[in-house]
């Protein structure tokens, strides 16, 4: 292998350009010639492909964001559309890839491979954590801390005027954003979409508070509970309440997604991105690389995506016990 490309698809992720940095320049360290593909599928699609240098990356590890721009692409879905792409890595002997996102990046990856045979690695890039194959994916530690400095601010306010808040933090369907906010921002309860929490819980919650001369609370809300959105779920609440509470609604919605990395972050996308052009390398293809009890792993790309990753049971029944 001489030749491999790097993009990054779906969601951006703080931590993306630390790995595209760690790919370039591992790459590099390994004699290969190493391009970056612009707006994922997207520009693999138009061929929008160019070499990168190691200048190419930078000063751009402690950046938010993705200097390779990112898409969610729906031509890929297309065999039509897949066939452009293959040409144009085809037309330029590149032989391997490697792709920074979530689940929706390793579904188009995955048909990718098995259409054309490209050799392909995933790296999981998204601050959902949602990804089987890996305690953590990069983006997420800096999210929690991002959204963590505003449930903080949230927190003096809600104290001074005694108010209750629900605040909504993104994750799709999974709850491990919010489950982090709720232990680090010391919430009174966190709902999520792996556990089911009814409207009368939260009264019961709220209840509990007031009886324990607790003035403000602090729900957090991830955005895919089955009970609705924040706002959908304080509207129940207000509507089922006996006693009188002040109650106000924060999405905190796409903020998440930018600024600094942490240090976590760099660092977890740093090994990825080395170890994905290793992988590569190596001959594996429809892998994704990931770190258990931080030590290097390789999970196929359908594990990935397709196995469960639970909550903590432990983090979860932290949260019921801290609020006591
Ligand atoms: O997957 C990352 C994520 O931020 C989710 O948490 C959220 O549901 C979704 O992307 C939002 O997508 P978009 O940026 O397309 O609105």
């Amino acid at each position: 292998m001489k030749k491999i490309a790097v993009f990054t698809s779906g969601g951006d992720a703080p931590g993306m350009n630390a790995c595209v940095r760690a790919v370039v320049r591992g790459a590099l360290y390994k004699g290969l010639d190493v391009y970056g593909i612009r707006h994922g599928f997207n520009g693999l699609i138009e061929g929008d492909i160019f070499p990168m240098a190691s200048y190419a990356v930078s000063n751009i590890l402690q950046r938010g964001g993705t200097i390779l721009k990112s898409a969610r692409s729906d031509e890929f879905k297309t065999k039509a559309g897949r066939k452009k792409a293959f040409e144009h890595l085809n037309q330029r002997n590149i032989e391997g890839i490697i792709a920074i996102g979530g689940d929706g990046t390793f579904k188009g990856a995955q048909i990718f491979h098995a259409e054309f045979g490209m050799p392909v690695i995933g790296i999981p890039g998204t601050i959902d954590n949602d990804l089987y194959g890996t305690d953590y994916t990069i983006g997420f530690d800096t999210a929690v801390n991002t959204a963590l400095h505003a449930i903080d601010n949230i927190r003096d306010t809600a104290n001074s005027h005694d108010r209750v808040f629900f605040i909504e933090v993104m994750g799709r369907l999974s709850g491990y954003i919010a489950l982090h906010c709720g232990i680090g921002g010391g919430a009174e309860l966190v709902m999520v979409p792996e556990t089911e929490t009814t409207i009368k819980d939260v009264i019961n919650t709220l209840e509990k508070g007031r009886d324990k001369s607790k003035t403000s609370a602090i729900i957090i809300v991830a955005e895919g509970d089955e009970q609705g959105n924040a706002h959908e779920i304080a509207t129940k609440v207000k509507q089922q309440l006996t006693k009188k509470l002040d109650i106000r609604v924060s999405t905190l919605g796409h903020m998440q997604r930018g600024g600094s990395p942490t240090s976590r972050d760099r660092i977890l996308a740093s090994r990825l991105g080395l170890a994905g052009v290793e992988a590569l390398l190596e001959g594996k293809s429809c892998h994704m690389a990931g770190v258990i009890d931080n030590k290097l792993v390789f999970n196929t790309l359908d594990d990935a995506i397709n196995k469960e990753k639970p909550l903590r049971e432990d983090l979860l029944n932290l949260v019921e016990v801290l609020n006591t």
